[in-house]
């Protein structure tokens, strides 16, 4: 496990030396702490926080301040982890002035090293001008999120060809326009496992994968899909390395049992006056 402090510039070597580039979301302190102690090189506060924390069924009501307040609890288990923080649904796509604001609070109030942003070539300008400002941007194209509504619900991308958003041959010059605008890395989220392929060799700057195969230079996974930490639904995509629901679900169980029965606590859990 590597103990140096990963660097926006350090991506782009790991790219260079075939070093799969390793990505989790984060929401709080422990899990945080329980992921940057394994080694993980980029912890994202993304707003899928919408939907895992939350509750709501996309990640359209999340607010800048939502991430802030999540982002302080990562930032502050961080060692090692590089952090990026999402620009949510409305802080950035009014204007180019909105988005230096809202990119720059999450700096400077949430302690992010970086921030991502959904988009290609309409985000290119605001990439810019946000790189402009040295704080490091990573671009988000495919199936995001936040267009659910256009996407027509949370639908693989790129399956067919044309220059409309979504499209094969949009979204190679949507990956392009988010290089050229100085993007240090891009997330290719539900596209097909050649179109990402294609786009990763294209590109000098690092993907990070979810839902686009194994080709991309990294991958990502939402931290509920990783752990086993949903409901019922998990995507296709996604590889569960735990069953945390199933677990915390009968230590639950167990609980509620022993306290009806008189079993917890027992004399090892009480304290006495002398
Ligand atoms: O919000 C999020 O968690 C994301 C990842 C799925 C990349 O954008």
């Amino acid at each position: 496990m590597a103990t140096e402090k990963t660097r926006v510039t350090d991506l782009a070597r790991m790219k260079a030396a075939h070093t799969p580039i390793t990505m989790l979301t984060a929401y709080d302190y422990p899990f945080a702490r329980i992921f940057d102690e394994a080694g993980i090189d980029v912890l994202l506060v993304g707003d899928s926080l919408g939907m895992v924390v939350q509750g709501a069924d996309s990640t359209l009501p999340v607010t800048l301040d939502d991430i802030i307040y999540h982002l302080r609890m990562v930032t502050r288990a961080r060692r090692r982890a590089l952090v990026v923080g999402d620009l949510p649904f409305l802080s950035y796509q009014v204007s180019v002035e909105q988005a230096l604001r809202s990119a720059g609070k999450l700096v400077k109030k949430g302690g992010a090293e970086a921030v991502k942003l959904e988009g290609g070539i309409t985000m290119a300008e605001t990439i810019r001008r946000i790189v402009e400002i040295d704080i490091p941007v990573m671009g988000h194209i495919g199936l995001t999120p936040q267009s659910v509504h256009r996407m027509g619900g949370h639908r693989v991308q790129g399956r067919r060809t044309g220059k409309a958003p979504g499209c094969r041959e949009r979204l190679l010059e949507d990956a392009t326009a988010v290089e050229q605008a100085g993007a240090f890395a891009v997330v290719l989220e539900g596209i097909p496992s050649e179109l990402a392929s294609e786009i990763t060799q294209r590109l000098s700057i690092p993907t990070i994968g979810i839902g686009a195969g194994p080709e991309c230079d990294g991958q990502v996974l939402v931290m509920h899909d990783l752990l086993g930490l949903s409901e019922s639904f998990i995507p296709r995509f996604a590889k569960p390395y735990a069953s945390v629901w199933k677990d915390s679900l009968a230590a639950a169980h167990s609980y509620i049992r022993e306290v009806r029965e008189h079993v917890f606590p027992g004399p090892e859990h009480c304290y006495h006056a002398r």
